[in-house]
This record gives structure tokens, sequence and C-alpha cells, in this order.
């Protein structure tokens, strides 16, 4: 379903993706982990064809993404369902109107229909009854809870979540990863999932990659990863300070 093959990107003179190979099944829930800074949000974006490769190919459902001209991009967006780390609400929206949004610009439902999908949703990720609500009054979770809701409202086929559990209390957090579950095997959903949270990614995942010095250097199942004996990915999901992820380049 999603292919990056030997792609190169450099931005701000720092070179991020350095011949990345990626390739995810249909209806899987793949997990990148890797460090603060390392590329993760940037493959990510590469995928949805807000960032083309300098050089190398990203591939979606058979088609060449880094091909794609600006129509053409936003009609393959329709896709996907993004849910950005830093949230992206718009202010000066209330909760409601955020998440229809996609359902305003890319359907032509009825306003009760609308209201139908938009009330599901937002009653999937907790947060029935916040409609009338502004971004602005509301807690860190609940901000990433609406924009789940706003990432899943036209039910995509692919869903890309970036740090989905970051700053949510334990048990909320517990709940998104049910939902992320729940969605692949519910809606055959095809995932990919940015996070440094070990938990939620053992818990969701089918697969974990290691994304290190611009390309994923280890991947495999939960368990292949929680046993594994590369000291990087030991070093990562322990959390150690020293360890060879952080001799060559800090
Ligand atoms: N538009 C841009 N212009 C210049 N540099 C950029 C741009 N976007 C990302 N970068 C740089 O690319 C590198 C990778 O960024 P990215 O956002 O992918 O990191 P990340 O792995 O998602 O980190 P975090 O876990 O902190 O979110 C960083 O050094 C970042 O500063
Ligand atoms: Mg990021």
């Amino acid at each position: 379903m999603i292919e990056l093959i030997d792609v190169h990107k450099t931005l701000g003179g720092k070179k991020v993706l350095v011949g990345m190979n990626l390739s995810i099944k249909r209806g899987e829930t793949y997990t990148v982990i890797g460090r603060s800074g390392i590329g993760k949000s940037v493959t990510l974006k590469h995928i949805v064809g807000v960032m083309k490769p300098d050089k190398g190919r990203v591939i979606v459902d058979g088609v060449e993404v880094q091909n794609l001209n600006r129509r053409q991009l936003e009609r393959f967006r329709v896709k996907f369902g993004y849910l950005f780390q830093s949230s992206a609400l718009l202010n000066s929206l209330n909760v409601f109107e955020n998440v229809a949004l996609p359902l305003r610009e890319h359907t032509r439902m009825s306003e009760e229909e609308i209201q139908e999908r938009v009330v599901q949703k937002l009653s999937l990720v907790g947060l029935k009854g916040t409609e009338k609500m502004m971004p602005s009054d509301l807690s860190g979770g609940m901000r990433k809870r609406v924009a789940l809701a706003r990432a899943i409202v036209m039910e995509p086929e692919v869903i890309l979540y970036d740090e989905p559990t970051t700053g949510l209390d334990p048990i909320t957090a517990d709940a998104i990863n049910g939902l992320i579950r729940d969605m692949q095997q519910r809606l055959k959903v095809t995932s990919v999932v940015v996070t440094h949270d070990m938990k939620s990614a053992y818990k969701i995942s089918d697969r974990i990659g290691l994304l290190h010095e611009g390309r994923i250097i280890q991947e495999g199942t939960p368990d292949n990863i929680k046993d594994s004996n590369d000291p990087r990915v030991k070093q990562f999901i322990n959390g150690e300070a020293i360890g060879p992820l952080t001799t060559s380049r800090d």
C-alpha cells in the first residue's frame, strides 16, 4: 500500500532522509519510532506528498506521489486521514465545525448526514457533547482527540498518526490505542503511526521500525523489537542516554 524507495531529503542543510526504504502492507499498522528530530514527521509528510523527495520514489496504492501536480495531490489526499503532531485545529471554529470541515470541503453530504457523522466520530473519541466548545477552551488531550475525530471523519483508507498519545493521560492514551486497533480491525485501514510511546507502539503495531540516520535501521513485530539484541534498538526501547544511537551525532 505504501512504499518509499531510496528516498533522500535534505532540509535546512541537514540530510534528514538518506536512502530511506519502507514498505507497508494494506491493512497493516506500522509504527515508526526514533529520536526527536530524526525525521519521523518528515517521513509522514512524504507519504501524503506535502514534501517531495530530492531523490527516490514514494508510491501509495500504485500512485507515484512525487509526480503528482497540485490538483492531483488534492484529490489523492482524500484517501488519507492525518493526525498532525500539533493537532492543527482552526481556532475560529468550534469543535463541531473543525471535525465537519473535511466533509464540507470534499463531500456533498447533507446537513443531517454531516451532523450524524460528526457526532458519531466525536463519541468514538469520547468527546460527545463538546460540539459547541472552542479549541481554546480544550485541554491538550481533548484537542488531540478532536483532531483524531477530524482525521477519521472521512473514513479514510490510510490514517497517519503523528504522536497520537503524546501528552495524554495513561487512561485516555489507552483508549486511543484501542481506537487505532479497532479502526484497523473493523475498517481495514492501513495506518502509519509515529510515536515515542513504546507502550502504545507495542499495543497497536503489526510492525515497528526504528528510524536513525536517515533510514529504518531495524524493523520487526513488537515481540521481535522487545526481544531484539540489536544494541541500537535496546538503547531506544530502554531509554538510555548513552549508547550507539547517541555516539555518532551528538
Ligand atoms: N520545513 C523544514 N525546513 C527545515 N528543516 C526542517 C523542516 N521540517 C523539518 N526539518 C528538520 O528536519 C529534521 C527532522 O524533523 P522531523 O519533524 O521529521 O523530526 P521528528 O522525528 O518528527 O521529531 P519529533 O519527535 O521531535 O517530532 C529536524 O532537524 C527538523 O528541524
Ligand atoms: Mg515529529
